[in-house]
């Protein structure tokens, strides 16, 4: 790996703790060029503008995949990553379907260790606060054929991040758009799919709704996913998830949420929703908490749902009753270092 450190870091000049999410960039980013059908090395270098031509098949046929992950840092300046395989398996599994190039694990996962270890000045220590960390893909061919690329750039930046929503959040069940459909790109990280979301969002948004609960594009009958996060439902003490498929993205931390309940004798179950379940588990009191997660919101507590012209309240519980507090808490505590790791998911970076 060739690494070329700044000069100067631009870190003196920002407040950590007031950032909004994902508008400032640590002082390095790891790039990586595929040509003639291999990686060359990774280098680390000053985070800065790239020189592409407009011909670039990215930004024509949308040939462009990313991952989503966080550096953590302890009470003892440890720095952690939380499941990097896992990022490293979605990312190729994207590329996959993207007829792109698979990313070795030498440029993945060492160059992540790399420049998170470089900038781990940047990893706030405040409550909630992690670097935000974002390896992606992009079709580089300069040519304008609708045809796979035959080059690609594979980078990682970095941003250092607050907590997402303060809030919990009102969202609405999508009864007209969909984000994904059987057979397409909804379980592959696809830059894609989130401009199609941009649309639907805004609508939603004009009717004062934070997020959109997605449906399956056939019927609008059955719960998908929730804005960008995997959603659970808890009718009575049980915690429902929809059951992956290639409409779904595999959420790590839906992975996670999963595993950490049943270790703590929370019953999850996990098959198909349909929205009349939740109406009328609402109508009946036993809809108790409907929550979202993902990496970047962690766990999101939902306060209504909306769903044609009905807007269901949901009940306001106290925290040691809420299963989403009580998960995300736990699930904090494994990624801050701050409770036993049962499932060997932090990884230290040296
Ligand atoms: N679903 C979508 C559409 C997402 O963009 C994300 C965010 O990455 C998730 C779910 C949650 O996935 P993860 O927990 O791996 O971040
Ligand atoms: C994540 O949770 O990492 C995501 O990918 C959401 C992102 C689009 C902000």
């Amino acid at each position: 790996m060739n690494i070329q450190k700044i000069t100067q870091s631009k870190l003196s000049n920002i407040k950590l703790e007031s950032l909004a999410f994902g508008e400032t960039f640590s002082d390095h980013m790891l790039v990586c060029y595929y040509k003639d059908g291999k990686w060359g090395t990774p280098s680390v270098e000053p985070y800065g503008p790239i020189s592409v031509f407009p011909s670039l098949k990215a930004i024509h046929y949308g040939q462009s995949i990313f991952e989503g992950m966080k550096a953590f840092k302890d009470q003892d300046k440890n720095v952690f990553l939380y499941r990097p395989e896992m990022n490293f398996k979605r990312m190729n599994d994207s590329a996959k379907r993207m007829a792109m190039p698979e990313v070795p694990a030498e440029v993945f996962l060492d160059g992540l260790k790399a420049l998170v270890d470089l900038d781990s000045a940047w990893i706030p220590e405040t409550p909630g606060a992690s670097l935000y960390l974002r390896p992606f893909m992009f079709a580089s061919e300069s040519a304008i054929r609708a045809a796979s690329s035959s080059e690609y750039i594979f980078m990682i930046i970095c941003s250092p991040v607050n907590t997402y929503y303060d809030q919990p959040l009102k969202v609405k069940i999508a009864d007209k758009f969909s984000r994904s459909a059987s057979g397409g790109v909804g379980s592959a990280k696809v830059a894609g799919n989130y401009a199609a979301s941009f649309l639907p969002t805004i609508e939603v948004s004009k009717e004062g709704f934070d997020q959109i609960i997605w449906t399956d594009s056939s019927t609008h009958t059955f719960l998908e996913e929730a804005g960008t996060m995997n959603v659970f439902a808890r009718i009575g003490d049980t915690l429902f998830t929809p059951c992956l498929s290639d409409r779904i993205l595999h959420g790590i931390t839906r992975d996670s949420v999963i595993q950490i309940a049943k270790s703590k004798s929370i019953e999850v179950i996990e098959q198909d929703i349909t929205v009349e379940t939740i109406v009328n588990a609402h109508k009946d009191g036993s809809l108790k908490e409907v929550f979202g997660c993902g990496t970047a919101v962690v766990v999101s507590q939902f306060s209504s749902i909306g769903y044609k012209d009905q807007l269901l309240t949901l009940p306001v519980l106290q925290a040691e009753e809420s299963y989403a507090v009580q998960i995300k808490k736990w699930l904090q505590d494994i990624q801050y270092n701050r409770a036993e790791d049962p499932f060997g998911w932090r990884v230290a970076v040296k």
